[in-house]
């Protein structure tokens, strides 16, 4: 497959590469704005430990996995030692404590899947959301910033890929479409199987960090720092990447029988995962594999209908990269 991509990549592919990275330094976030969301943040423990003196604020998701765009949320887990809590009780004495501090547009989703609060800050004008003891989510946070410690490469692919989801509105799962979180792994998965590799498997090296999470054992080599030189025998740029990321999901990716797995660095097939039968509304139209919740299909929110929005805009990105000369304006026009 890979083979293939590379005969097929178009000749003059590496005359993009100077405005691919134009795109992506335009969507970094500047330092201060990373300085105001630490202070925010220690704002809010203040509050949070006058009340209970044992919890402790976490940033998740885009705010803390370096590959946030600027004037993006934050993503809080409040941690509490006790486990047995009633989360639902416990957001809702927040919300008054934070209404009494003047946090703007402060409202509990308190039954949701997962418990939230969603909130403003006058200050700063930072929108949050904070949910309780979601301890998985701040360690794959850590895995996806230790992936993009890597090779530059990755943070640059996502923040391209996630530019163009929510261009053409395919990073919505409250519509079938993926979430940026699925989007990363993509990356990282298909940064993995290139030949030569780009991205190591990290799940498959010995394990420096480890944690568990409920029943849940998180363990891989988080050493980064030595693992610097580990893409430099491929010398592909950001522009040949994304044509090939591209290409992958438009043609060569094989959504009937095949699970993406970071994990594992590879591919393997629904039916080892019992994906391959329907069973009640999970569909498994695409599968992508939690790193950690392995029984955890990131793709369960596509259905019949996102699934052909989905792949037709994997095959309208392919076939711009293929043929515009100029794909900028194409590639991320709005839908
Ligand atoms: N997450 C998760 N499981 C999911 C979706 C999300 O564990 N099915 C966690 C991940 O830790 C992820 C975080 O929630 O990093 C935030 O998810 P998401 O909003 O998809 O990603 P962001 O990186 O915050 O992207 P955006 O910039 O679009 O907000
Ligand atoms: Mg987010």
């Amino acid at each position: 497959r890979n083979l293939k991509m590379k005969t097929l990549c178009r000749r003059d592919i590496n005359s993009l590469k100077d405005p691919f990275l134009a795109v992506f330094e335009s969507l970094i976030p500047a330092d201060e704005e990373k300085i105001k969301q630490k202070q925010l943040l220690s704002r809010l423990e203040k509050l949070v430990t006058q009340e209970w003196p044992e919890a402790r604020l976490h940033l998740y998701g885009s705010c803390d996995n370096s590959f946030g765009f600027s004037n993006s949320d934050i993503d809080i887990s409040l941690a509490m030692e006790n486990r047995d809590i009633d989360k639902g009780k416990l957001l809702l004495k927040l919300v008054d404590i934070l209404k009494s501090k003047n946090f703007q547009n402060v409202k509990a989703l308190p039954y949701a899947r997962i418990p939230v609060l969603k909130f403003v800050d006058p200050v700063t004008g930072i929108s949050c959301d904070i949910c309780i003891n979601n301890a998985l989510a701040v360690v794959n946070t850590k895995l996806l910033r230790d992936y993009a410690q890597i090779d530059a490469r990755l943070r640059q692919l996502v923040f391209i890929v996630k530019h163009w989801a929510k261009s053409r509105r395919v990073n919505e799962t409250y519509q079938g479409t993926l979430s940026s979180y699925a989007y990363v792994l993509m990356c990282i998965n298909f940064l993995q199987q290139r030949r030569p590799a780009i991205l190591p498997c990290l799940q498959r090296m010995e394990t420096t960090y480890s944690k568990s999470v409920g029943n849940v054992e998180c363990s891989y080599f988080d050493q980064v720092e030595k693992l610097r030189n580990f893409g430099v025998k491929n010398g592909e740029s950001i522009a040949q990447l994304v044509w090939g990321f591209f290409h992958y999901w438009a043609y060569c990716h094989d959504f009937e029988n095949d699970v993406i797995s970071v994990r594992t660095g590879a591919t393997f097939s629904k039916s080892s995962k019992g994906w391959n039968t329907r069973v009640g509304n999970d569909c498994h139209f695409i599968s992508i594999e939690d790193p950690f919740e392995v029984s955890h299909d990131l793709g369960r929110v596509v259905d019949k209908n996102s699934i052909r929005v989905l792949r037709e805009e994997f095959e309208r990105a392919a076939e711009i990269m293929q043929n515009d000369s100029s794909p900028f304006v194409t590639l991320f026009e709005n839908y």
